[in-house]
């Protein structure tokens, strides 16, 4: 065996190490070479047929060839330990951020309800709750609308086949709950679906949610209405926001008004939504009529109220610009992801 062998094995050794693509053949081509039955231990096999001289020189050739082997086996191992730990983690990347679940919302009809609950309780309100099924009592005549009265046409009403019950057309009737059993002063909010027997379109719906209000004191006026209006406006559109009182008729309040914020459509320039008037009325007020305060057995001399009652879904409208009502029950996700 001469030079040129050990060279030729060096370079095979270089070839084969390079082309290992797997720790596998990496081992294998490991024990081809220093393996008991491998070329390195042949070689030295071979060196017995030398002379003394000779075998110091070719021995310290083969070493320097296992040196080579061992060390570029090495190198080949680590650049193949890091591929695969980079191909597993090609697999499982533990930064890459987690899938989001889709989880639902409260709908915005429920986001404006809670706000204005929460408004009106950091003003000292409770929150009352009357049925979605009333009586006539309640819903009418205790709220100075007796049967025959003309106002019973304002609320085209779903009447239930039996006992005189109806779907009730206002939450008014809580008002009259509420004071039946409890003693004034008092102050309540009380928001609940109401219904109506009712063509829809961009401003009715048949089915609605309303918030009633009422506060009972012994000396009350128009005055602490417009106050609280103001202060429960400026919080839920975080601004100012010009608002008026017109008059009205309501049989259960006296003076009646109507209550209309500036259209935020438009901002006052008239639109669709709010018939060119530039203003959309989101409320109906005024005092406590007095036959409502003895229908609850309380003695309109001693008592003062005013009470008021706003739609919910012209709330929301106005909160969150939108120019039709039907939007908030249409279970539209394209509609209601965005709140
Ligand atoms: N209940 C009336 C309606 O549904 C709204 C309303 C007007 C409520 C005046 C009130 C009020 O409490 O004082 O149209």
């Amino acid at each position: 065996m001469n030079e040129d062998e050990l060279n030729s094995i060096k370079d095979k050794i270089k070839r084969e190490i390079e082309a290992a693509k797997t720790i596998n053949q990496l081992n294998q081509i490991s024990r081809g070479y220093l393996g008991k039955k491998g070329v390195i231990s042949r070689l030295l096999k071979e060196l017995k047929t030398l002379t003394k001289e000779e075998r110091v020189r070719r021995g310290k050739k083969i070493n320097e060839l296992k040196c080579f082997l061992q060390e570029k086996l090495e190198e080949k191992e680590g650049l193949l330990k890091k591929e695969e730990t980079k191909q597993e983690g090609a697999k499982f990347d533990i930064t890459v951020p987690g899938r989001k679940l889709k989880v639902g919302h409260l709908h915005p009809l429920t986001q404006v309800k809670r706000k204005v609950e929460e408004i009106f309780q950091s003003m000292g309100f409770s929150i009352a709750q009357g049925p979605e099924i009333e009586d006539e009592w309640h819903n009418f005549d205790a709220l100075n609308i007796p049967p025959e009265h003309p106002a019973r046409d304002v609320w085209d009403t779903l009447y239930l086949r039996e006992q005189k019950l109806l779907l009730r057309t206002h939450t008014s009737p809580v008002q009259i709950r509420y004071m039946e059993k409890h003693q004034p002063p008092l102050r309540i909010i009380a928001p609940g679906r109401v219904f109506r027997h009712e063509a829809t379109d961009a401003r009715h719906e048949f089915q609605l949610s309303q918030i009633e209000g009422l506060m009972v004191e012994r000396e009350i006026s128009v005055a602490n209405l417009k106050a609280v209006l103001s202060e429960f406006f400026r919080k839920f559109f975080t601004k100012d926001i010009n608002f008026r009182l017109d008059p009205d008729f309501f049989p259960f309040t006296e003076p009646s008004f109507n209550v209309s914020v500036t259209c935020v459509i438009c901002q006052g320039k008239g639109c669709s939504l709010c018939k060119k008037t530039g203003y959309l009325e989101i409320a109906g007020a005024g005092m406590v009529h007095p036959n409502v305060f003895k229908n609850c057995g309380l003695n309109p001399k001693e008592w003062q109220g005013w009470a008021f009652g706003f739609g919910l879904d012209r709330l929301a409208m106005m909160k969150y610009r939108i120019d039709d009502v039907r939007l908030f029950r249409s279970a539209d996700l394209r509609f209601l992801s965005q709140f």
